[in-house]
């Protein structure tokens, strides 16, 4: 297949942060002209860019995509986005203001500037937040986006409809990757939301028994970070355009099955405590039906859960102790 990245510039918004990072890396390798990365570091990190960040090919810019007039200078002459920057989903809960501006307008200007620059294909972050609760399991692209009760999903959804339109009414190329639950190295770990077998990594090095809200029988299909990366380079070198993919790893694992896992890779022996849901969780479940994207962009996940969670352990375990030696 042709090498599109090849003496190619592209475009990464939210390139410091936990995916975009691992996207950034995919295409150095491919020999592009230039990499040029817009982060505000709201999540993102240099620790997370310390593999290319003195990278001759790697133009790095700490700004806000809702800088209208330096998008419109740094997309001038971008052949090729991935369009990556975003609000997590309880950050445009608590303030959906901010979600607008970052979600929404901003996508806007990527679109409207991608247009009148010539961009010749943006690849979109979206999300499985767009399906809410879905109506099947394996979930297919078509399941319709009406459960979908969050700001968030809300803004992906719309995200989508957007390089739709803008295909139709001016040719843009676009493809929107809805991403299941990502995890693996370089994800948040400090925030205020971080994610619950962060948590669970703490309670193995402390010793103490990890908590489970509810019964543990909620489920999600965790894909490893590295994938999600090799599925969006799939996707700007494939031909295919307007159209929308699910990127997961086909299997559902309640989280019961999760902390199982990471006690197993861990050797630990302890045992998790119960304790009552203090949220209504409305998505108990999720499982990505990911055969179109087999099909369309050749993407197979390659990274077991057992194998994800020994790289997220061995390195949350190295970065915390750095810490604490620190
Ligand atoms: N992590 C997941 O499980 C998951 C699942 C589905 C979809 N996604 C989507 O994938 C994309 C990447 O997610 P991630 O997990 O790497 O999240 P992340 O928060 O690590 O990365 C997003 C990056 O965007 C940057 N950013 C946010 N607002 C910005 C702004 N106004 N200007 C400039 N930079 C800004 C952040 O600093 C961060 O580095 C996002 O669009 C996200 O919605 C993620």
């Amino acid at each position: 297949m042709h090498n599109k990245v090849k003496d190619s510039v592209i475009f990464v918004t939210g390139g410091a942060g936990f995916i975009g990072s691992y996207v950034v890396e995919e295409l150095i390798q491919l020999q592009p002209k230039k990499i040029i990365i817009i982060d505000n570091f709201i999540r993102g990190s240099k620790a997370n860019m310390k593999n290319f960040i003195n990278n001759p090919l790697v133009e790095f810019h700490e700004g806000d995509i809702r800088d209208t007039a330096k998008m419109d200078s740094l997309i001038a002459g971008t052949d090729y986005i991935f369009h990556m920057a975003a609000l997590r989903i309880n950050a445009c809960a608590a303030n959906p203001q901010d979600g607008f501006d970052v979600m929404l307008k901003s996508t806007f200007d990527v679109a409207q500037l991608s247009v009148k620059h010539k961009v010749k294909k943006v690849i979109y972050s979206s999300s499985a937040s767009v399906y809410g609760l879905a109506q099947h399991f394996p979930t297919p692209e078509t399941d319709n986006p009406y459960n979908n009760q969050t700001f968030y999903g809300a803004a992906k959804m719309w995200g989508e409809q957007l390089f739709r339109s803008f295909k139709f009414m001016y040719g843009l190329d676009y493809a929107a990757l809805r991403y299941f639950n990502a995890y693996g190295p370089r994800m948040d770990t400090d925030g205020k939301y971080t994610e619950v077998m962060i948590k669970w990594l703490d309670c193995i090095r402390d010793g103490r028994n990890p908590l489970i809200y509810g019964d543990g029988s909620t489920t999600m299909d965790f894909v490893y970070v590295k994938d999600i990366a090799k599925a969006n380079i799939a996707a700007l070198q494939s031909d295919v355009t307007d159209e929308a993919f699910n990127i997961g790893n086909c299997e559902e694992t309640s989280l019961k099955q999760l902390l199982d896992v990471l006690l197993k890779v861990n050797n630990s022996t302890l045992e998790p405590e119960f304790r009552e849901e203090n949220s209504i969780n409305p998505v108990s479940r999720r499982l990505a039906d990911i055969s179109k994207a087999k099909k369309l962009l050749n993407f197979t996940p390659t990274v077991s859960l057992e194998q994800g969670m020994k790289e997220l352990t061995q390195w949350y375990f190295e970065k915390t102790a750095i810490k604490t030696n620190a």
